[in-house]
């Protein structure tokens, strides 16, 4: 075996290079920092550069330092540091995430001991094998790069563990149901897995501690969301290529809704209570009653409006459309009770002038028989009645 004689090969040349003496003294044993830099230096040309190293980043490891364990998966350990959400799309119905996403996996052949290096640092130029994480709602997204790449590559002493770090902001899908909106809460997730292996090569798992972590003052850092649950799953799936190893990351947003209370709800209800002001105006004062129905009415079709303009035009119905239907029905109502007041006013009139009509023809008639005589309250009507049949005739 190849790797245990080189491992063999290299604690002996470690312990050669660690104990000169083995008679000194061993707090003077510890090397300055220059030494350190020179040992660290030692390590990675043995590691990575020289002609014998046997290295081919294209490989994945056997993930185990144990020679004799038999052919497995590499396990991914996965954890997140979510740094910040920067806006949620209800029309492109996605949103931005920001975080630091960190892998830890065991590469047998980049194994090394050493008596004072906790661990080395490669550089992202160096080539080593990487798993080749996804993510699966991503849309569009970007690696930070200012001013060198933003990552990490850490090289364990004793133990082949890598830790591989980078600084992502991804824009992310999130299928929104908007049935409740503005109350309404979105369950948005993140799935990461493997492009090209599938579980028999791969397998992520969450870090056992704190697999997400949250920045802090994040859960308040969004205009209109607040961050009310982040929780952890697995989505592993069966695909035509294979079984892929997956694991999710759910945020449950929730709709500030003080925001609406004050932009939307408070003005609406306030137009609604304005047309009813024409309840108290006179009948007969026409314009004032039609000016203050139509203004109210239009001041909420454009309300309504400039909420849906920032909504996805969506074939259900809205908790929002049933509020502003019933501000603009209440406020049509209050436009149509107008219409209908002044239409009974003059129904009355007419009726009134015509039922004074036929009581004039029939004291007319009763006159000639000399039978009848008219109720003094008619009197008036009737009056009017004989001047509009003597005006006819
Ligand atoms: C590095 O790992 C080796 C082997 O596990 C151990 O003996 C040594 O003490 C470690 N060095 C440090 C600085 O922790
Ligand atoms: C994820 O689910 C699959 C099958 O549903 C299971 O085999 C696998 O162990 C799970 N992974 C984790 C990390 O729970």
């Amino acid at each position: 075996m190849t790797i245990k004689m080189l491992l063999h090969l290299f604690l002996l040349v470690n312990q050669a290079l660690a104990d000169p003496d083995p008679k000194m003294d061993k707090r003077k044993e510890k090397p300055s920092g220059y030494e350190k830099l020179l040992d660290e230096q030692k390590v990675i040309r043995r590691l990575l550069a020289s002609p014998q190293s046997d290295y081919d980043w294209r490989v994945r490891p056997r993930g185990s330092l144990n020679p004799n364990s038999e052919a497995g998966p590499v396990i991914v350990q996965v954890n997140k540091y979510l740094r910040s959400i920067s806006k949620v799309d209800d029309v492109n119905m996605e949103y931005s995430l920001h975080f630091t996403f960190r892998e830890e996996w065991v590469d047998e052949r980049l194994y090394f001991a050493s008596d004072h290096l906790d661990h080395i640092i490669l550089t992202p130029g160096q080539k080593i094998w990487t798993p080749d994480t996804f993510f699966q709602n991503e849309k569009d997204g970007k690696k930070h790069d200012i001013d060198t790449p933003n990552i990490l590559i850490r090289v364990h002493n004793g133990t082949g563990k890598i830790l591989y770090s980078c600084r992502l902001t991804l824009t992310l899908s999130c299928p929104m149901r908007l049935a409740d909106y503005p109350l309404d809460v979105q369950n948005c997730v993140a799935d990461f897995a493997s492009y090209a292996y599938t579980v028999r090569d791969i397998v992520y798992v969450w870090k056992n501690k704190d697999p997400i972590q949250i920045k802090d003052g994040l859960r308040q850092s969004l205009p209109s969301f607040l961050l009310s649950r982040v929780s952890i799953g697995n989505c592993t799936s069966n695909t035509a290529t294979g079984s892929y190893s997956c694991l999710r990351t759910e945020l449950q947003l929730k709709r500030e809704f003080s925001y609406y209370l004050l932009q939307l709800y408070i003005p609406s209800f306030m137009l609604v209570a304005v047309s009813w002001v024409s309840f108290w105006l006179d009948k007969d004062s026409v314009p004032a009653r039609v000016t203050l129905g139509v203004t109210t009415l239009l001041t909420m079709t454009t309300q309504a409006s400039g909420v849906n303009a920032n909504l996805p035009p969506v074939s259900y119905t809205k908790a929002i459309d049933i509020w502003i239907g019933v501000c603009l029905a209440f406020i049509f109502g209050a436009l149509l009770e107008f219409a209908l007041v002044n239409w009974a006013a003059r129904q009355d009139i007419v009726r009134q002038s015509y039922r004074a009509k036929q009581q004039a023809n029939l004291f007319f008639r009763n006159e000639n028989q000399n039978m009848y005589t008219p109720l003094t309250s008619d009197v008036n009507s009737m009056h009017m009645s004989i001047n509009l049949r003597e005006v006819k005739n």
